[in-house]
């Protein structure tokens, strides 16, 4: 997670009595650590799993619990707690609360809050999956997503009950991305992005083959971003060892060739392509079918190119607007527009080897029409950020997003 996503914003977290309380403790912490300004609220139920102490130490801020606080002047907890607010988060969410929301009730502190709020309403369900799956809860979850609250989860899997199915609430980190994805700007709504990434992988044999050090890292972090942007994103990958950004479709593939397909079985439609992926320029000619046996004699591989994916999509006649990466060892200036012109592409991000391959920082500089636009050292994360409020600019003046998006 991007340090300062949530700078300047502030969440009223509210924890409701369930098992999956203590998870809200770690949500807290991201949160906090993300920038936001995090007050919690703490229903008695809640309380009976977590003491305010741990929610105090770790927002910073006193909990409030009570709809008759003494250290509301004015008595107005319940009002000026989320006058303000850009959210209120509540996690776990039990079915007697999202029951009680959706009727309107307002007899505690949480709920007198949530009635009387201006702010966006995000709720992350938590159960046991018979109490998820009752006819009354089904109706509550409905309504309440149809009165404009944003529901977030549940997953399934194992439960504290020791039942396993529907009613988990989701980690603290997909809920932390969930508020920051629904809190950020959507510069890139309304667009579909296909992406490569990684490296591929070029069989010699079934267990050799060649190779490079790409990690995925850059490419990932940009399909997080477009995707936090607004975009839909779909995402080929040659092979990491990398979780599949929330929100991003993925098709995992090995070979140049199963990339070009994986792309070509997307492309059409696409209003951006990024070419992330460090794309073997040549494979063997042919994958031996068994392994191949230490003889002591010299071996000589016999190589072709493969198919520059990139140039294909920039020059098929619906071609999308099209991003490339050009990874240097020097000459970076020189090789990226050198690559801007050559493959007819709208934008270029440049980097050096060995400032971006395998690493978890960067420096780039990005090439378009107007010249180069060199930015700071680091983290890809970051980068992914300032990648997409570039495209976004370019592609705004370039192609202006279609009407209803
Ligand atoms: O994965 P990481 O460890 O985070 O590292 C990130 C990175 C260094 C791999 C990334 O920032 C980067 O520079 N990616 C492009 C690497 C590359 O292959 O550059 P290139 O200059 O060889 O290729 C130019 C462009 O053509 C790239 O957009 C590439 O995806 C594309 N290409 C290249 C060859 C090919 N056969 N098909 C392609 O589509």
């Amino acid at each position: 997670m991007t340090m300062n996503l949530l700078e300047g914003r502030k969440l009223v977290v509210a924890v409701t009595g369930g098992v999956a309380a203590y998870k809200a403790a770690e949500l807290v912490r991201l949160l906090g650590k993300a920038g936001a300004q995090v007050h919690v609220v703490l229903t008695r139920a809640g309380a009976r799993f977590v003491t305010p102490v741990t929610f105090q130490a770790l927002s910073g801020n006193p909990v409030w619990e009570d709809l008759w606080d003494a250290r509301v002047p004015n008595n107005m907890a319940h009002i000026d707690l989320s006058r303000d607010a850009d959210a209120i988060v509540i996690a776990p969410a039990t079915a007697d609360v999202i029951a009680r929301l959706v009727h309107g009730l307002a007899d505690d502190l949480l709920t007198t809050l949530c009635l009387a709020r201006t702010c966006p309403l995000l709720v992350a369900p938590a159960m046991n999956r018979q109490m998820w799956e009752h006819p009354a809860t089904r109706r509550n979850i409905g309504l309440l997503a149809s009165d404009g609250a944003l529901v977030l989860g549940p997953d399934a899997g194992d439960q504290a009950c020791g039942e396993t199915g529907m009613g988990r609430m989701l980690e603290p980190e997909t809920l932390c991305e969930a508020v920051v994805r629904f809190l950020s700007p959507k510069p890139l709504a309304g667009r579909r992005i296909v992406m490569t990434a990684g490296p591929t992988f070029e069989a010699i044999d079934p267990v050799r083959g060649i190779t490079n050090i790409s990690s995925g890292k850059m490419g990932y972090a940009l399909a997080l971003a477009c995707a936090r942007a607004g975009a839909e994103v779909d995402l080929v990958s040659g092979p990491t060892g990398l979780a599949v950004p929330e929100g991003v479709r993925c098709t995992m593939v090995r070979s140049a060739l199963q990339m070009r397909d994986a792309v070509n079985a997307v492309i059409t439609g696409a209003d951006v392509f990024i070419g992330v992926a460090a794309v073997a320029d040549y494979r063997p000619d042919q994958a031996e079918e068994h392994k191949i046996k230490k003889t002591g004699d010299g071996l000589t591989l016999s190589l072709v190119p493969n198919p520059d994916i990139l140039a294909e999509v920039a020059a098929r006649p619906d071609a999308p607007f099209c991003v490339g990466f050009a990874a240097e060892s020097r000459d970076l200036d020189q090789y990226a527009t050198g690559k801007l012109r050559a493959k007819r592409l709208q934008m270029v991000v440049g980097n050096l080897v060995q400032d971006g391959l395998g690493t978890d920082d960067n420096r780039i500089v990005l090439y378009d029409a107007d010249g180069r636009h060199p930015l700071p050292h680091a983290s890809k994360a970051l980068l992914a950020d300032k990648i997409v409020e570039h495209l976004a600019g370019l592609l705004a003046a370039a192609r202006p997003a279609r009407s209803g998006a």
